[in-house]
This record gives structure tokens, C-alpha cells and sequence, in this order.
């Protein structure tokens, strides 16, 4: 009784409150809609500081990248002050490199269209630099020349990619889409020197440009500085896919082994991979059998001054949670097909029990054995729990369908992934079931 009368007080407080409150203005409303109004305007804020950051901060990058491996020079090549023979444009685009459409001067663009531009010299690379059109690197030049003394790079560099709207590589920026053409083991092996991760690891250089040419397109890896374990013990490469950046909100851990958050991951790799210079702190780094390389080196508290990173930590985090996943073309699965998939998604195969709708992970802790989902457990053992995979978050497949599945890609398509969970969860799925789910693992 008692708590019905105060539930019926709230009530009345509660209508008297709304429509005592003036639609608009006034005073009684002010203080909220003011506070909604900063709220509004702060999202907004952070969002165009935020693709600002992803797009081009390299977080001082340069003085890696320039200053100690002189990737510069080998772009530029010995007739423009460099070295070799120069990175000719069209070699860069070979190797995964895309050029923003819309930085590129209206004349430059003409002659793209017509074919008069000339994509086999570095001199031509070296202007997309400096037009700052390359996604993912940045030319430091000297003031008013076209000497380049340095290149840095940026998140978008691996998470961005091009509608190819003006030709194959070049287009408008969609950024959080993997770029999978991508070699950044061949880039870093452009550079004269890899004397800095040859120190750090404890190898000849010769042994440094094997493993990264070893990559392939669209791969890397991102723990190699810290555990050195570059192959696997059946003597593959030890990367992994270059993961989507986009449909992340709603998901709790990040990277196919779940090392944190999003915020978590961009501290480690701006500063640990990018060589950004600024702070970062993860004490469980501090294991020398785990993490031999990083525990002599001193990975698990670094700090610079000044601090090029952590200021925009916050606006590079919302902007990623603000990227949704693409939705793919209509005409690129078959719908009906694609529905019955979704019956079997969410019924038979029980795909839906770990990749819940409409996140397609596990609200919660979405980490899961490599027993659970019958693979081996390499590339889980390099995390800090040692342990566990993520459910991946399955929208937006259609983007990342080049390079295969799973961390490492070890299924080259969907049918592959399919039977493996066909086989390894007993499923008993007929071939018309199959070819379902996948035509709906392609609608998502
Ligand atoms: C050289 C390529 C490269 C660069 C540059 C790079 N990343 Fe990544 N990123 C990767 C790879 C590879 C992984 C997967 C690592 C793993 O799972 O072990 C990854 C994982 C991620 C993930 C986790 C996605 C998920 O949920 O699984 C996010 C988020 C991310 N990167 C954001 C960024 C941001 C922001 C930057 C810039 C500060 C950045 N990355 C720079 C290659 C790169
Ligand atoms: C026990 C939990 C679990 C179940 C059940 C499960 N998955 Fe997964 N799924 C995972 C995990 C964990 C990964 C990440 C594996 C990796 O990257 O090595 C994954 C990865 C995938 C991927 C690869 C995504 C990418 O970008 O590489 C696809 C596709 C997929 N699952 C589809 C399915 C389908 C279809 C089913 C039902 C037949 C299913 N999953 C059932 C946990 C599960």
C-alpha cells in the first residue's frame, strides 16, 4: 500500500513535470535543453575530430618511418634525393596503396580520366604525396619544395579503403573497410634500412624483410614486436587479416584475440606499432616468457613528451563507434535463398547462439576457446588471457571476402567456413542449407 501511494506521487509529479514544461524556450525547460544542445554539439565535435585523426594524424609517426627506417628515400629514389630507383605510382597501387579522389587537384583528375598521366615514375607518387592524396601516408616536405624529408602513416592506411569511382585504387575514402589489397609487408621491406626492428628482435635484417615479405596482402601482425614469434609452429606466417573498423559499437573486446577496447587497441597500436609518440601502459606486457621482446624493450610503459596520442584518443574512439557496417549491393546475394539462411542461422546450425542478432557477437564476453570453434589455438595463445577468441562481429562481410576468413584467413570463402562448423559442431546441414546460410552470411 505504502509503495503504491509513493509510485502514485511519482506518477503525479511526473505529468505535472512534461506538461507544465513549454514546448520550446522558457524557463523551466532552459537548463536541459541546453545540456541536450552541448551534448549534440560535443558528438559532433568529436566525430569530425575524430575521422580527422583517423584519416590523417600520423601522432608523429614521421620520425619512425623517415627518421630511422628512410622509407622516404626509397619512395622518392635517387633522382629526387632519395634512393634506388623510386616507388613509381603504379607500383604503389599494386601494392594496395589508394589515392583519395578528392584531394587531388581538378587538372590531376582530368588526366586520369583521359590516361595522359604518367603512373610509372615516382615523381608521380611523389605529387599524390604532396597533393596529401595517398590514404594512410603522409609526406613531410621541405617548406615550399618537393624534397621530401620523411613519410608518416595513419589508422587509414589499413582501415580505409577506395570506391575505385575514378579508376581502380583511386576514388572517394571508405573508411573502416580493410584494405585487403594492401602489402604492408612489402612497403616496410621497401625501406633502405630495417635496422630498428632487426635490434629490436634480435635478428640480421635479411631475416626482418623474409618475415614481412611473408605477410601477403592485406595481412599483418600486430603482436610480432612483442612476443617475436613470427611463424607459426607449422611454419606459416604468424599474421592475421586486416580486421573491419566499422559496426563496433555494442561490441566489448577487440582484435581477433580480444586484447581490450577499441580505445585500449588504438594506445597499442599508434603508439607500439605506428610508432607514434606519446604514452602507453599495459603492465601485462611486463612478461618476459610471453612477451620476451616487449619485456626487454620496454613495451608495457612507454611515454613521450609531448604526448601526440592520448589528447585524441576520445574523438578517434567515437569516430569508430560512428562507423555503421556497409550493407551490400542488392544484387550481390540472392534474398530468398538469403532468407531461408536466416532460419537456418538462428535454428539448426545455431550460429545465432554465439553470433547473437543484430550484433552478431556475444553481448557480454564474447570469447570463446579455440576448442569451442575447432581450430588450433596459435594466435589466441599470443593475447594476454593466452586463451580465447572473439566472436566476430559479423556485418559488412561482403567488404572483407578477398583474403579468406577466420583471424588468418585459413578459409578462403564462406561455403569453407560453413562446412567447417558443419563438421566440427556435427550440424548434419544438407548442401540447399548450406548454400542458404551462406547466401544470408552474405546479405549481413
Ligand atoms: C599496419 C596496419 C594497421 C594500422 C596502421 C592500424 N591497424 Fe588497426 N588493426 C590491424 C590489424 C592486423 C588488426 C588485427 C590485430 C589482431 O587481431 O591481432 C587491427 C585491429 C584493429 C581493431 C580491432 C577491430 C576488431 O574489432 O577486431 C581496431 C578497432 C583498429 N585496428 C583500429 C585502428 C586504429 C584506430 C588505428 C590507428 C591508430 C589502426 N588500427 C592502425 C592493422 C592496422
Ligand atoms: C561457439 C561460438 C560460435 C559459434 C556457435 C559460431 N561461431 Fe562463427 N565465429 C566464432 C569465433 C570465435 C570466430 C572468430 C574465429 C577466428 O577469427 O579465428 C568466428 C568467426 C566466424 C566467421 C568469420 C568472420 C570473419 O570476418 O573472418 C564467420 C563467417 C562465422 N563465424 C560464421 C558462423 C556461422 C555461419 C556459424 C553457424 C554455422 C557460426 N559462425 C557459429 C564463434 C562462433
Amino acid at each position: 500500500m505504502k509503495s503504491s501511494v509513493g509510485h502514485f506521487f511519482l506518477l503525479v509529479l511526473f505529468l505535472t513535470g512534461c506538461s507544465s514544461a513549454p514546448p520550446s524556450g522558457g524557463s523551466a525547460s532552459e537548463p536541459s535543453s541546453t545540456a541536450d544542445g552541448d551534448v549534440d554539439d560535443h558528438a559532433r565535435a568529436l566525430l569530425r575530430e575524430g575521422r580527422r585523426v583517423f584519416r590523417y594524424d600520423t601522432f608523429g609517426s614521421e620520425a619512425f618511418w623517415g627518421g630511422q627506417l628512410r622509407l622516404h628515400e626509397a619512395i622518392a629514389g635517387a633522382k629526387q634525393g632519395g634512393v634506388g630507383p623510386g616507388l613509381s605510382a603504379r607500383q604503389a597501387l599494386q601494392l594496395g596503396l589508394k589515392v583519395d579522389a578528392a584531394a587531388l587537384p581538378a587538372a590531376l583528375v582530368e588526366m586520369i580520366k583521359k590516361g595522359t598521366v604518367s603512373l610509372d615514375n615516382p615523381e608521380t607518387t611523389v605529387a599524390l604525396l604532396k597533393a596529401n592524396a595517398v590514404v594512410g601516408v603522409t609526406g613531410v616536405f621541405q617548406e615550399g619544395t618537393s624534397r621530401m624529408t620523411a613519410v608518416g602513416i595513419q589508422c587509414a592506411l589499413c582501415h580505409s579503403t577506395v570506391d575505385d569511382s575514378l579508376t581502380k585504387g583511386i576514388g572517394r575514402r571508405r573508411d573502416g573497410w580493410p584494405n585487403r589489397d594492401l602489402n604492408v609487408g612489402e612497403i616496410v621491406a621497401f625501406a633502405p634500412t630495417l635496422k630498428p626492428f632487426a635490434d629490436l628482435l634480435r635478428v640480421d635484417e635479411a631475416t626482418v624483410r623474409t618475415v614481412l615479405k611473408s605477410w601477403g596482402p592485406g595481412k599483418y601482425d600486430a603482436e610480432l614486436s612483442q612476443d617475436g614469434k613470427a611463424m607459426r609452429p607449422d611454419g606459416r606466417s604468424g599474421a592475421t587479416l586486416l580486421p573491419a573498423a566499422f559496426g563496433l559499437a555494442g561490441v566489448n573486446l577487440h582484435t581477433y584475440a580480444g586484447w581490450g577496447s577499441v580505445t585500449y587497441w588504438n594506445a597499442y597500436v599508434a603508439i607500439t606499432q605506428m610508432h607514434g609518440k606519446g604514452t602507453f601502459f599495459d603492465p601485462r606486457l611486463n612478461n618476459p616468457e610471453q612477451f620476451p621482446v616487449a619485456a626487454r624493450a620496454g613495451h608495457a610503459n612507454i611515454r613521450n613528451t609531448p604526448d601526440l596520442v592520448t589528447p585524441k584518443l576520445a574523438a578517434l574512439h567515437y569516430y569508430q563507434l560512428s562507423l555503421p557496417a556497409p550493407r551490400p549491393p542488392r544484387d550481390s546475394y540472392n534474398a530468398a535463398a538469403a532468407e531461408r539462411g536466416r532460419g537456418v542461422f538462428e535454428g539448426k546450425a545455431r550460429c545465432a547462439s554465439c553470433h547473437v542478432p543484430p550484433l552478431f557477437t556475444e553481448p557480454g564476453w564474447p570469447m570463446h576457446t579455440a576448442a569451442e570453434i575447432g581450430i588450433d589455438d596459435f594466435q589466441a595463445s599470443r593475447s594476454p588471457d593466452r586463451r580465447f577468441y572473439r566472436t566476430t562481429p559479423l556485418r559488412g562481410l561482403f567488404t572483407r571476402s578477398q583474403g579468406g576468413f577466420y583471424h588468418d584467413g585459413r578459409f578462403p570463402t564462406l561455403d569453407a567456413v560453413v562446412a567447417h562448423y558443419n563438421g566440427v559442431f556435427r550440424l548434419g546441414l544438407s548442401g540447399t542449407e548450406s548454400t542458404d546460410l551462406v547466401e544470408y552470411l552474405k546479405s549481413l
